[in-house]
């Protein structure tokens, strides 16, 4: 028989209705053992479900751990020494950066425990146990229920629980819903404060490729940075001091110098942040054609000004290079996800599950109802959804307007929406509510301003402001932009932008510490009196009274319908077993190294080498400039006991369901050994957060031996790689 890609992924398309695919799937790590451990063997894993995850022994996950709660990174030494990406540690790297200590453009490398950079703030959480609590949670609940009288019941719940919980010394419990509401497991975490910087290669090998290759394969990046977890003398959690220790581990990874092939078996093991697997398809449609365009066009002006800004400044290239990447980095997964849901027809794909989806309902609703007990409940959901999704849609649209100008993309209105709060503060809790948020606000403040250019920031502002007057849906949000246009002294958006930014005192430190200085009610008068915080004081009541309340209330809809479609998905198709949607929880996912067919005749290979780097090499360039040290150690090829048969391997990718917030997550042999760092995906498969495409959908990791080549013959950082357990397991 001969088979086209096409009636190919049919086919694929439809048995995925029965089964999750080998690669998609984010698994709960405690669930591994009853779903997923055969699988996995199969797969060619040599561990067992409980060598992964056992709350009675070490096991890999007490080497995981959340950084920061935005990344994860992993223990590779008994002395507490964690591996993350150089772009999780960015923020930190560049809060220690100045043009005469440039760690982003020279990188840094501690000599000894002592020269490790402290970095206020950053945590490191383990988890301690999960546990399904489900039960517990859920009870008193029934179909039918009222929908208020079920969330109370079920606040009543958790907070009953939480309190009965026994918590040993540091422990903290969360308690996450999972399958939109239907089950409920509890996390027992415990979380470290004292986290320093020890290591981080300079930006030319962190962030080779920049944006340019970000969410791209073939790539060629050293996206690692590395830190290390101090506690106090007992090894538990401390606030920073000069006394703490390096914590002591559980389990640490192995890493293992024997590399991959093709098909090799991974696992990653992380926090994954969110993914929308079960949606209906009219939501990926208004995700595609409505809500990822106006972001994607937002940030493409804001990119554009400031790009053209740090490019001619390497004060500026500093202050804003970390602000930058974030933004860049989420515009262009936007383009790549909507592109992917084209090519890949997610939306039509979803279309034909619906139909399966409508077909078996009605079976059973014929079933149940000649034995007597129709099955009505869950009736009309699909046309519930389209209504639903038509209706939320300006207001959804006028949201996305409003967060990414306003919280995102605007500086200076971000922070005068922090004042609007302080003066809340001031007038619902009078003089101690004022200085309790003024004293949390102190450091936002201090850290901002090291790093603020109102010029650039100006720029940025008088532009959005174009776009949001013209492509907010409802005129009633965008009202107080025009408002000012029709003043007679203000001239269009750069006028707006010359009387807020010209006259405001929160483009300053010193300004806005004036006035913090002031007592509490002057300094709230002389804020009310600001035109900035005017600004963003009508700004934001236009969007809360015309949009946001709307939103919310067809939004609460929508979980209850989600919350009910998902129960039903997993009703019908009994043979599929489901996986719970990413919400920043610990997962594993598992896959193997794999190539893929990016397009007609375009096959990749699933790694590459340091070959490639030098291919890519621009002297001199922004994005692909090649450190002299690391060219003379490609001419020598002096590669040592990391060289691949006489080569430098870089990069490798596989089959393994990620998102962001696997950033950091490590790549796991076979046997439960590194054997490379997750740091983002193939550009054809970012819509996988909607729709996963086992044909097109990889994730790419740094191969280890990159990492410790760097480390050891870049950097000299011997002494590291002697902290570190390096391991031969395909020697036998
Ligand atoms: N795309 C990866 C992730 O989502 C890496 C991002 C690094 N940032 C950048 N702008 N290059 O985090
Ligand atoms: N780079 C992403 C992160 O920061 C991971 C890549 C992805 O989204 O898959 O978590």
């Amino acid at each position: 028989m001969k088979f086209t890609l096409r009636s190919l992924s049919i086919l694929i398309a439809f048995l995925s209705f029965q089964t999750a695919f080998a690669g998609e799937g984010m698994w709960l790590p405690h669930l591994l053992k009853a779903l997923n451990e055969g699988d996995m063997q199969s797969m060619g894993m040599k561990m067992t479900a409980e060598d992964i995850y056992s709350v009675n022994k070490g096991s890999l996950k007490d080497a995981i751990v959340h950084f920061g709660g935005f990344c994860t990174s992993e223990i590779i030494s008994d002395k507490g020494l964690l591996l993350t990406n150089h772009h999780c540690g960015y923020g930190q790297i560049q809060s220690h950066t100045t043009l005469e200590n440039n760690y982003i453009q020279d990188g840094f490398w501690a000599k000894t425990m002592k020269d490790e950079l402290p970095n206020p703030g950053l945590t490191a959480t383990f988890i301690v146990r999960i546990d399904d609590v489900t039960d517990s949670i859920l009870k008193g609940i029934n179909e039918g229920m009222d929908e208020k009288k079920r969330q109370s019941t079920i606040d009543k719940n958790l907070e009953a629980y939480k309190a009965a919980a026994k918590l040993g010394q540091y422990e903290d419990i969360v308690i996450r819903p999972f399958f939109k509401g239907n089950q409920y497991f509890s996390f027992v975490t415990m979380t470290y404060k004292d986290v320093r910087l020890v290591g981080t290669p300079p930006e030319s090998i962190g962030k080779f490729g920049a944006d340019t290759d970000n969410w791209v394969w073939p790539r060629h990046t050293g996206d690692f940075a590395l830190f290390r977890i101090y506690a106090g003398k007992d090894n538990l959690p401390a606030d920073y001091s000069p006394d703490n220790v390096p914590f002591t581990p559980k389990h640490f990874l192995p890493i293992s110098l024997d590399g991959v092939a093709k098909d090799d078996f991974t696992l990653v093991f992380g926090f994954p942040g969110r993914t929308n697997e079960y949606l209906p398809s009219y939501a990926i449609e208004q995700t595609v054609d409505v809500l990822n365009p106006a972001k994607i066009a937002i940030r493409d002006k804001a990119l554009k000004i400031v790009d053209a800004e740090m490019r001619a400044d390497p004060q500026v290239k500093i202050q804003y290079a970390s602000k930058f990447a974030r933004i860049a980095n989420y515009w262009k997964k936007w383009i790549g996800e909507s592109q992917g849901i084209k090519a890949t027809d997610g939306v039509g794909k979803k279309q034909r599950f619906e139909k399966e989806f409508t077909s078996r309902l009605t079976k059973n609703q014929v079933k149940g109802k000649k034995k007597g007990n129709a099955q009505t409940k869950y009736g009309d959901l699909l046309q519930q959804f389209e209504t639903l999704y038509k209706d939320i849609e300006p207001y959804a649209l006028s949201r996305d307007y409003f967060n990414e100008v306003v919280y995102r993309n605007v500086e200076l209105l971000r922070t005068a929406n922090y004042m609007t709060r302080l003066v809340k503060m001031y007038e619902n809790n009078g003089d101690t509510g004022y200085n309790n948020y003024k004293g949390r606000l102190e450091g936002y403040l201090t850290g901002f301003y090291k790093d603020y250019q109102p010029r650039i920031d100006k720029k940025v502002f008088a532009a959005l402001m174009e776009m949001y007057q013209g492509g907010v849906p409802i005129s009633a949000v965008s009202a107080p932009v025009g408002a000012l246009l029709a003043q007679r002294d203000i001239d269009g958006y750069e006028g707006i932008a010359n009387h807020i930014y010209d006259n405001t005192i929160l483009t300053k430190l010193d300004g806005t510490m004036r006035v913090l200085g002031m007592s509490p009610a002057e300094a709230v008068e002389k804020l009310k009196a600001d035109p900035a915080y005017q600004f963003i004081t009508k700004l934001t009541d236009a969007y809360h009274e015309n949009a946001e309340l709307q939103y919310n209330e067809i939004d609460e809809k929508l979980s209850v319908l989600q919350r009910k479609y998902m129960k039903a998905q997993m009703d019908l198709f009994p043979n599929r077993t489901f996986y719970p949607d990413a919400n920043s929880t610990m997962r594993v996912t598992y896959g193997q190294v794999q190539g893929y067919e990016a397009r007609d005749a375009v096959m990749y290979k699933p790694v590459t080498y340091l070959e490639g780097v030098m291919q890519k090499y621009v002297p001199g360039d922004y994005e692909f400039d090649v450190n002299p040290k690391l060219i003379e150690l490609y001419e020598q090829k002096d590669y040592g006991q990391y060289a691949d048969n006489g080569k430098m391997p870089v990069c490798f990718i596989g089959t393994n369901h990620t998102t962001g917030g696997n950033s950091g997550s490590p790549a796991i042999d076979a046997y439960g050994n590194l054997i490379g760092l997750n740091f983002d995906r193939a550009w054809e498969g970012t819509m996988s957060d909607i729709n996963y495409d086992p044909s097109i959908c990889r994730n790419i990791m740094v191969d280890v031996r990159y990492i410790l080549f760097i480390v050891d013959k870049y950097a000299g950082a011997s002494h590291l790689i002697d902290e570190m357990k390096l391991v031969h397991p395909k020697r036998k």
